[in-house]
C-alpha cells in the first residue's frame, strides 16, 4: 500500500487521468451489471406469454413491445461498454505513456547527479535492466488498477446489495468468499516476491555482463571468450528457469486452493437460487437475473488476483526503484569536502587553485593521497609525476569534484559553491578520451554545443584533428561509433583535445593528454596546447617528460605523498625522482628503461 501511495504522490500530474479511467470503468461497471436486470424482466415476460400462449391465448402486443424495448435496452448497454470502454483504453495508453517518460525522466536526472563512486560499483547494463523491469512493472500496475479498481468496489458493493434485498444468505456467502479469496492471495504474495527478486537480480546481473560485453566485444573475441561469456548469461536465465519452476508450482497450487475455495462457496450459492427458486420464492426471470450477477460477482474476484499480481511484480519494482531515487548523493560520498571558492578575506591574491593537507582514498580502500598540499597561481603551469598507480589521475577527480575528499581542502578561486561552475570552469582530456557515438563534430562542441563551424574547424585545426578528418569522405560530420570506437587511439585523442580547447575554460588539465600519439602528431598537438596554455592555468599529467621541460613548476608524487616540488631546472639537480627520470631517459640500459615505465614515461 505504501508503494502505491509512493507511486501516486509521485505522478500526481496525472491524476486526471486516474480520475478520467475510474469514471469510465464505473459506467462500463454500471452498463454490465444492468445486463442481469434486463435479461431477468426479458425472462419473466417471456415465461408470462409462453404460459398464456399454451393456456390458449393470444400472442400479446404488449409483450411483444417490451421485449423489443428490453432488446434496445441491451443493446444501449453493450453500445455504452463498447464505447466508454474505448475511451478508457485511450485515456489508459495515454496514462501509461506519460507515467513511463515522468519515471524514467526522473531515474535519469536523479542517476545524472548521483556522485562518481556510485557508478564505480554499478554495472552500466545493471543500471538500464532494472530502470526498464521497474517501470514497466508499475506502469502495467497503475493501468490495471485504474482500470479494475472501482470496477472492483462497485461491482461488488452492489451484487452485495443486491444479494441483501433479494435473499441475504447469498450475502453472506459472498461476504466469506471475498475476504477468504484476498486472505489466501495475500498469503502467496510474500513468497512470490520473494523469488521474484531473486529472479531479478539474475537477470540484473546477466544484463549488466551483456553491456558490458557488448561494449567491449574486441577483447571477448580477441581472448576467445565468447562461449564462457555465454555459458555464464545462460546460467543466470536458468538459474531463472529454475526459480520460476518453484515460484509457478507454489503459486498454481495457492491458486488452485483459493479457487477451490471459491468454487465450493459458489456451489453453495447456486443451490440456495435453484432451491429458492423451485420453492416458488423466486420467480424464473429472478434466478436467471440472480445467476449472471452471481457471475459478475465472481470477476472482481478472480480479477483481483490479477491485481494482486501485478501489484506483487510492482512492488518489487517500484522498490529498486525508490531505492535510487531515495539514494542520498552525501551518504554515498561520504562526509569529506569537495572544491569550493575561497573565503572573500583572503584577499584577491589567492592562488587560482589550493590543495590544503588534501587525504583522499576510494570507498573504504587505504588513502591514496595523504597530506597534499599545493598552490597554482594565476596562469601558473604546473605537472604532475609520479608512479603508475601513484594517484595522479585522482587528484584531477579530486579537482573535478568528482569525489570527495576524506579531510582537507580544495579552493578554486572564481567558482562558485557549486559543482556546476567548477566544472564550467575547467577543461580538461581525460586519460581515457571517452568520446560519444554521433559525429565528430558533435564531439568537439560537446562543451559548447552552440559553437559555429568556424570554431570548430580552428580548434580542430590546433589539435591536429583537421589533418585526418580530412581524409573521411564525411568530414566533421562522420560518425565515429561509439565511445568513438571507429576511431584510433590518437585520434579519439586529438578530438578530445580539441573538445577541451573549444570549451577555453579558464583552468586546463591534461591527463597524458597525448599518450596515444606518434611523435609527429605529439609535436603538433604540442604546439596547440603550449598555445593553448599561454596565460591559462594549467595542470598536466605527463607522457613523455619532453612535454613538462617547459612548465613553470613540477610536483613529485611518492606514496601518496607530495615528495618534492620546485621548477624542472630545480628538480633536475635535486636528486629526487624528476632527476632521477631524466638519467634513466638518457640511459640505455634494459632495467633503467624498465623503471621509467613504472613511471608511465617515455624518453
Ligand atoms: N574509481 C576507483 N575506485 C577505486 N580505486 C581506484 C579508482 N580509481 C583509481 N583507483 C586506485 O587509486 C590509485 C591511484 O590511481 P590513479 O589516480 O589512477 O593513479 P595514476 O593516475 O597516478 O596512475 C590506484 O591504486 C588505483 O587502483
Ligand atoms: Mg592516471
Amino acid at each position: 500500500m505504501s508503494a502505491l501511495v509512493r507511486i501516486l504522490r509521485f505522478t500526481r500530474s496525472l491524476t486526471p487521468y486516474y480520475i478520467g479511467i475510474m469514471i469510465s470503468a464505473a459506467i462500463v461497471t454500471a452498463a454490465g451489471l444492468a445486463v442481469p436486470f434486463i435479461t431477468g424482466r426479458a425472462t419473466d415476460i417471456v415465461v408470462d406469454a409462453v404460459t398464456a400462449i399454451a393456456g390458449g391465448n393470444d400472442v400479446s402486443e404488449t409483450a411483444i413491445r417490451s421485449v423489443l424495448l428490453l432488446a434496445l435496452a441491451l443493446l444501449a448497454a453493450s453500445l455504452i461498454d463498447t464505447v466508454v470502454s474505448n475511451v478508457g483504453g485511450y485515456w489508459g495508453d495515454v496514462m501509461s505513456a506519460k507515467m513511463r517518460a515522468i519515471l524514467s525522466t526522473r531515474y535519469f536526472d536523479k542517476l545524472l547527479n548521483l556522485p562518481q563512486r556510485y557508478y564505480d560499483n554499478e554495472l552500466t547494463g545493471t543500471i538500464v535492466s532494472r530502470l526498464n523491469r521497474s517501470i514497466t512493472e508499475i506502469t502495467n500496475f497503475m493501468k490495471s488498477f485504474s482500470n479494475m479498481f472501482v470496477m472492483l468496489i462497485l461491482t461488488t458493493l452492489s451484487v452485495l446489495v443486491i444479494s441483501i434485498w433479494y435473499y441475504w444468505p447469498l450475502a453472506l456467502l459472498l461476504a466469506i468468499a471475498y475476504p477468504t479469496y484476498f486472505w489466501l492471495t495475500a498469503l502467496t504474495s510474500r513468497k512470490w516476491q520473494r523469488i521474484e527478486g531473486e529472479k531479478n537480480e539474475h537477470v540484473d546481473i546477466a544484463s549488466g555482463r551483456f553491456a558490458e560485453v557488448v561494449g567491449q566485444i574486441k577483447v571477448v573475441k580477441s581472448f576467445a571468450r565468447e562461449s564462457s561469456e555465454l555459458e555464464h548469461f545462460k546460467d543466470h536465465f536458468g538459474n531463472t528457469v529454475t526459480l520460476t519452476k518453484e515460484q509457478s508450482a507454489y503459486w498454481h497450487k495457492m491458486d488452485t486452493l483459493r479457487r477451490a475455495v471459491l468454487n465450493v462457496i459458489f456451489f453453495g450459492i447456486y443451490l440456495l437460487i435453484f432451491v429458492r427458486t423451485v420453492q416458488g420464492h423466486f420467480s424464473p426471470g429472478e434466478m436467471v437475473m440472480l445467476i449472471q450477477l452471481m457471475a459478475l460477482a465472481r470477476e472482481p474476484v478472480t480479477s483481483l488476483s490479477w491485481v494482486v499480481d501485478t501489484a506483487q511484480r510492482a512492488i518489487a519494482g517500484s522498490r529498486s526503484y525508490f531505492e535510487v531515487m531515495e539514494l542520498d548523493p552525501a551518504k554515498i560520498e561520504g562526509t569529506g569536502g569537495r572544491p569550493h571558492a575561497p573565503s572573500i578575506s583572503d584577499g584577491p591574491d589567492v592562488p587560482m587553485i589550493s590543495f590544503k593537507n588534501v587525504r583522499f582514498g576510494y570507498d573504504d580502500a587505504d588513502d591514496v593521497l595523504d597530506g597534499i598540499s599545493f598552490e597554482v597561481d594565476r596562469g601558473e603551469r604546473i605537472a604532475f609525476v609520479g608512479e603508475s598507480g601513484g594517484g595522479k589521475t585522482t587528484l584531477i577527480n579530486l579537482l573535478m569534484g568528482l569525489y570527495a575528499t576524506r579531510s582537507g581542502d580544495i579552493e578554486v578561486a572564481g567558482i562558485d559553491a557549486d559543482l556546476m561552475t567548477l566544472r564550467q570552469t575547467i577543461g580538461v582530456v581525460f586519460q581515457d578520451p571517452a568520446l560519444f557515438s554521433g559525429t565528430v563534430a558533435e564531439n568537439i562542441a560537446y562543451g559548447k554545443p552552440d559553437a559555429t563551424e568556424e570554431e570548430i574547424a580552428a580548434v580542430a585545426r590546433r589539435a591536429a584533428v583537421d589533418s585526418f578528418v580530412a581524409k573521411f569522405p564525411n568530414g566533421y560530420e562522420t560518425l565515429i561509433g561509439e565511445r568513438g570506437m571507429k576511431l584510433s587511439g590518437g585520434q579519439k585523442q586529438r578530438i578530445a583535445v580539441a573538445r577541451a580547447m573549444l570549451k577555453d575554460a579558464p583552468i586546463l588539465v591534461l591527463d597524458e593528454a597525448t599518450s596515444a600519439l606518434d611523435t609527429k602528431s605529439e609535436r603538433l598537438v604540442q604546439a596547440g596546447l603550449d598555445d593553448l596554455m599561454r596565460g591559462r592555468t594549467s595542470l598536466i599529467i605527463a607522457h613523455r617528460l619532453s612535454t613538462i621541460a617547459e612548465v613553470d613548476r613540477i610536483v613529485t608524487l611518492k606514496n601518496g605523498r607530495i615528495d618534492e616540488i620546485g621548477t624542472p631546472a630545480q628538480l633536475a639537480s635535486s636528486g629526487g625522482i624528476y632527476a632521477e627520470l631524466l638519467a634513466l631517459q638518457n640511459s640505455s640500459s634494459k632495467a633503467d628503461r624498465k623503471r621509467l615505465r613504472d613511471f608511465e614515461v617515455i624518453g
